[in-house]
This record gives structure tokens, C-alpha cells and sequence, in this order.
């Protein structure tokens, strides 16, 4: 009699686990496969928080030294993906609906040459300043289907606080220079990013 009771409790328990493994992993996964993109009521973009502990893909740099002193972005370009996107596009060559990747401006550290460089015990060169400013774009198909599946977004070009939240940007002053450019290759300059480029993680 003890025997069954004992093998009822442990059947019981085994039970339990069973169902809770069940219940809470779509929990989980449903909170993975959420966006960062969050519009409000007016189709307002609001500044995704935590990116700059995202998935560091690169940074593009035009100076203003190399561009007549007066380049439209003299500063670096760093480029965030989330981790789950990375990961996505790794496997498939495209990322899921709902990516964001944005591009956080840090200016030139303060500039000892006209060339905007400066001498650093490694050399003379360039290094990160103070952040300023951030572009943005989201993959949302139906939303941005006239921009070929991807909406353009800045929150300014100036040093913090940047703007809370931010309309869509028109396609002259953003999206069509990325169509004509990178329609193929999912509206982004893959080919400035190793590890997307590569395909490669380490
Ligand atoms: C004249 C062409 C041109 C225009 C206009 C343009 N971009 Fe880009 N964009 C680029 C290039 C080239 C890169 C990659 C190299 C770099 O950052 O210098 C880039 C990179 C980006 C990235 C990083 C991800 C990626 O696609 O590689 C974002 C985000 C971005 N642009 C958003 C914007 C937004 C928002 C606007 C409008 C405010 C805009 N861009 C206007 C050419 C352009």
C-alpha cells in the first residue's frame, strides 16, 4: 500500500514538472520573439531603451578630414542588432519582422589635428568621444510596405538627451538611398558588418 502511495506522489510530481515545462515555455519564447520597435497611437517610433547592449555589428567611420571638413556624418557609426536577430539572419539571410537596428553616432574624441585625429599611446588616430545621435530602422512589411518592408527613423543629431520618440522619416531624406543601394540585401549595408557579412560567429 505504501509502495502505491509513494509511486502516486512521485507520478504526481512528475506530472507537475511536466506541466509546468509546458506552460512556461511559450511563455519564454513568446517574450523572446517580441519587437523593440513600440509605436504609439500617432505611428511614433519610441526610442528603444538597452541597445547599446546589443549585438555590436560595426562602425562605419567618414571623417571630416576625408571629406572636405565637412561631412554629413563626421562621426563613427555604431551599429546594434539584438542578439535574437543576429542570430536569425545567421541562419536564414534575412531578419524576422520587428528588427530594429540602430545606428548611435559617437563623435571623434577631441581633435588635436585639422584632420579631426588626435595622439593616443598607440597612435595617432581616431576614438570615441561623446555619443551623438541615432538613426534607426525597423522591418515591419506591412507598415513600411512603400519603403520596401523598412522604416526610417532619427531621434537626432546631437549630443544626449535624444528625442523620447520620432515620425517617419520621408523617403528622400532617408529610405531611398538605402534602395538604391541595398534593396537586395535587406535594406542594410551588410557588407560594412563582419559578422553578418561573414556569416561567421567566433
Ligand atoms: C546618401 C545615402 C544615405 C542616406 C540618404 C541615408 N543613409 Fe543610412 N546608411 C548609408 C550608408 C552608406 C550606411 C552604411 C555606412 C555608414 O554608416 O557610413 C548607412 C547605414 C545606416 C544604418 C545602419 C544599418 C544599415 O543599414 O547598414 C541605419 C540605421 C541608417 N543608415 C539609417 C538611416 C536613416 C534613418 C536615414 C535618414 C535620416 C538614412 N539612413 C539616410 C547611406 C544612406
Amino acid at each position: 500500500m505504501q509502495k502505491y502511495l509513494l509511486l502516486i506522489i512521485v507520478g504526481l510530481g512528475l506530472t507537475a514538472s511536466g506541466v509546468y515545462l509546458l506552460v512556461a515555455k511559450p511563455v519564454a519564447a513568446a517574450q523572446n520573439e517580441q519587437s523593440s520597435a513600440v509605436f504609439d497611437a500617432d505611428g511614433k517610433l519610441e526610442l528603444p531603451t538597452g541597445f547599446r547592449k546589443w549585438v555590436f555589428v560595426g562602425a562605419p567611420l567618414t571623417p571630416n578630414g576625408l571629406n572636405d571638413g565637412k561631412a554629413n556624418f563626421p562621426e563613427y557609426h555604431h551599429v546594434y542588432v539584438e542578439q535574437k536577430n543576429v542570430d536569425a539572419y545567421l541562419k536564414t539571410g534575412e531578419f524576422p519582422e520587428g528588427t530594429v537596428i540602430v545606428k548611435e553616432l559617437t563623435r571623434v574624441l577631441n581633435p588635436t589635428f585639422p584632420d579631426g585625429s588626435r595622439k593616443e599611446p598607440s597612435g595617432r588616430g581616431y576614438f570615441n568621444g561623446e555619443y551623438n545621435g541615432i538613426d534607426l530602422t525597423v522591418k515591419d512589411s506591412k507598415r513600411f510596405a512603400k519603403t520596401n518592408g523598412w522604416g526610417f527613423f532619427t531621434f537626432g543629431h546631437h549630443p544626449m538627451p535624444y528625442d523620447k520618440t520620432a515620425a517617419e522619416k520621408s523617403v528622400t531624406e532617408c529610405a531611398g538611398c538605402h534602395i538604391a543601394n541595398v534593396a537586395a540585401t535587406e535594406m542594410t549595408w551588410i557588407q560594412f558588418y563582419p559578422l553578418l557579412r561573414d556569416k561567421k560567429g567566433y
